[in-house]
């Protein structure tokens, strides 16, 4: 089975975090909650729908990310899936998983957990969470315990087979509901539980987000270091840490010979243990010639999102005598920030000659050093 389409949806307002964003452009170290939700599907098909006036804001939360241009949503949740389903309908899916962009901790293990229910067979599936809590109800003056043998608390991602979720949202576009779940049970599909995680929740008030820095900050922290070094050959401009520069030389290599970004690639490979550079994008392979390097940093941080993880610095060293850094420095960590979706803050560039010693000193080439930092969940 192909993988499911992902349909985030993003276009509520937010308003009981009183923060002064629309909760999911907020940042969660460093990053918009959106695009921790977005990374955590990395590898399927994602839309995302959002709210009317927040482009912007959502093309900054997803900038180096190859996703479709985001949908607008409509007044309700409900209606924001419907137009996103339809917006999905023309690439024809066999499945969708429905998430709420407000749950930006959704695990590997729940996306495996309700494609594989789908995969055998489900026509709906979703993470569910008994409730440990007493519940009370209040009715007038009077307090009533409820028992809560049988009731669980439904959370995304909801998987369902494309053509019936979206037959249920147009079928029952006027019978306000909370979720897909309630959808699809009014339209007689059949749905099952996979287990839910606490982590997976959804953050609604400004609390959740103090609770949200928390859980990032715990987990354990790696860090790994990565090298790279092209020599120089007859052009007219070398690639840098994503930014072009006009140079009396151009670099040698298959790809574009960025050593900033391959030294900075093997970092965040090396923090997953995720091998090398090359071996993710073979020198052989025709297919990376004179390509681009940042597609293979993109691809390192896709794998370390994949993991549930969060680069959360990094820092290269450019090593060469010419062309001069300097000048060009904030530009390329703006580049680097943008390939990571990292705050500025968090992406250092630094720059040394060695004084005309060695190859970097003959000016015969240049050679970069990177240090990248992982946050894993535990
Ligand atoms: N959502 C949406 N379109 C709407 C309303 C909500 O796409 N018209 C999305 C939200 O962006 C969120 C998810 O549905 O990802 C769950 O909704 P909720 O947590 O209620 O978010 P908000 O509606 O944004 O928050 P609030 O109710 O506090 O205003
Ligand atoms: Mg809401």
């Amino acid at each position: 089975m192909s993988r499911p389409a992902v349909l985030i949806v993003a276009a509520g307002k937010g308003e009981r975090t009183g923060l002064s964003l629309p909760k999911q452009y907020e940042k969660l170290a460093g990053k918009p909650m959106l695009r921790h939700a977005v990374e955590a599907f990395s590898g399927h098909h994602v839309q995302v729908v959002i709210g009317p006036g927040q482009e912007a804001l959502a093309a900054s939360a997803h900038a180096g990310l190859d996703l479709p241009p985001p949908v607008p949503g409509g007044a309700t949740r409900q209606e924001s899936v419907r137009l996103g389903l339809e917006a999905l309908a023309a690439h024809k899916p066999q499945y969708v998983l429905i998430h709420d962009a407000a749950r930006p901790f959704v695990s590997p293990r729940i996306i495996a957990a309700v494609t594989g229910a789908l995969e055998n067979g489900a026509r709906g599936a979703l993470p569910m969470l008994a409730v440990a809590d007493t519940l009370r109800r209040k009715d007038g003056a009077r307090w009533s315990t409820v028992c809560r043998d049988d009731l669980f608390r439904a959370q995304t991602p909801q998987g369902f087979t494309f053509a019936d979720i979206l037959a249920a949202h147009r079928d029952h576009a006027h019978t306000p509901v909370t979720d897909d779940m309630a959808l699809a049970e009014l339209a007689g599909i059949p749905v099952e539980r996979v287990e839910g995680d606490e982590r997976n929740f959804k953050l609604t008030s400004k609390d959740d987000f103090t609770l949200a820095n928390a859980l990032l900050s715990a987990g354990q922290t790696r860090s790994a270091m990565g090298y790279d070094a092209h020599r120089f050959t007859q052009g007219d401009h070398v690639w840098l840490c994503g930014i072009k520069i006009a140079h009396s030389h151009g670099l040698e290599g298959h790809s574009d010979a960025d050593a900033g970004l391959h030294a900075l690639t093997d970092a965040v490979l090396g923090c997953i243990a995720a091998g090398d550079i090359g071996q993710h994008f073979a020198p052989t392979d025709e297919r990376w010639k004179g390509a681009a390097s940042d597609r293979f940093l993109a691809h390192a941080a896709s794998l370390v999102a994949q993991k549930g993880g969060q680069i959360v610095h990094c820092d290269v060293t450019l090593i060469c005598e010419r062309p001069k850094i300097g000048p060009h420095r904030d530009a390329m960590r703006a580049r680097i920030a943008e390939i990571l979706g990292l705050d500025i803050a968090c992406v250092s560039v630094k720059a040394t000659t060695t004084e005309g010693m060695g190859f970097t000193g003959r000016r015969e080439g240049l050679a970069a050093q990177a240090v990248a930092t992982v946050r894993l969940p535990q």
